[in-house]
């Protein structure tokens, strides 16, 4: 089907996927996310990409797809049983896992460190925004999905994603896009 990036995804994520469902996990990125990843990850040769959320590594194997030779990722999770999983399958000397809270790795990181960014966790989305996107570079990109309501969504989820979108698109040095695509993305670029 026109618009299902799945068949091209990279060998590791099938593996992943499987772990992933044995394990339970319910928090997912979808294949057409990971697609978009790839893709914007290799619009930044020689880049330095961040993951705020690795979970089971569905998202990193995407982006880890899309790096050049030269261009590096870090991914970021609280959780090691989850990481643990992308850990085993993503072994590559440009990737880097940090085993952290992410508010803490936010904190403790330079400004103007990175060229994108894929904040699939609460920091670097709900807490901490201002200071995760002072980490883009001019140019860099933000990344986030599950902006279209989610099974999963807590109690007063929408208010928060509603505050979370008016809050990007009030940013004058943000160019900011609504994609309906996968759950839902905003891409943002730091002027
Ligand atoms: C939506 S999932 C990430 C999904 C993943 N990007 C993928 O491709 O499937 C969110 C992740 O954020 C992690 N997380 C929750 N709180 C966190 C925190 N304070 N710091 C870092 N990671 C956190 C969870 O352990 C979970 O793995």
């Amino acid at each position: 089907m026109f618009g299902d990036n799945a068949s091209a995804a990279p060998a590791a994520w099938a593996e992943i996927q499987a772990r992933t469902a044995a394990l339970g996990f319910d928090m997912p990125s979808e294949a057409n996310t990971g697609a978009l990843l790839r893709l914007l990850a290799a619009s930044k040769p020689g880049g330095r990409m961040l993951e705020l959320g690795t979970g089971t590594g569905l998202a990193t194997a995407w982006l880890l797809a899309g790096l050049d030779a030269s261009a590096s990722l870090v991914s970021v999770d609280v959780d090691p049983v989850v990481q643990d999983v992308a850990r085993a399958h993503l072994k590559d000397e440009r990737l880097r896992f940090v085993l952290a809270d992410g508010l803490d790795f936010i904190r403790e990181r330079s400004p103007a460190s990175f060229d994108l960014i894929f904040a699939d966790a609460w920091p670097g989305k709900y807490e901490a925004l201002d200071e995760t996107l002072a980490l883009l570079k001019r140019g860099g990109l933000y990344v986030i999905d599950d902006m279209l309501p989610q099974p999963n969504w807590p109690e007063g989820h929408p208010a928060r994603v509603d505050d979370l979108v008016a809050r990007l698109e009030s940013r004058p040095d943000l160019v900011v896009a609504r994609l309906t695509w996968a759950s839902g993305l905003i891409v943002a670029a730091r002027r």
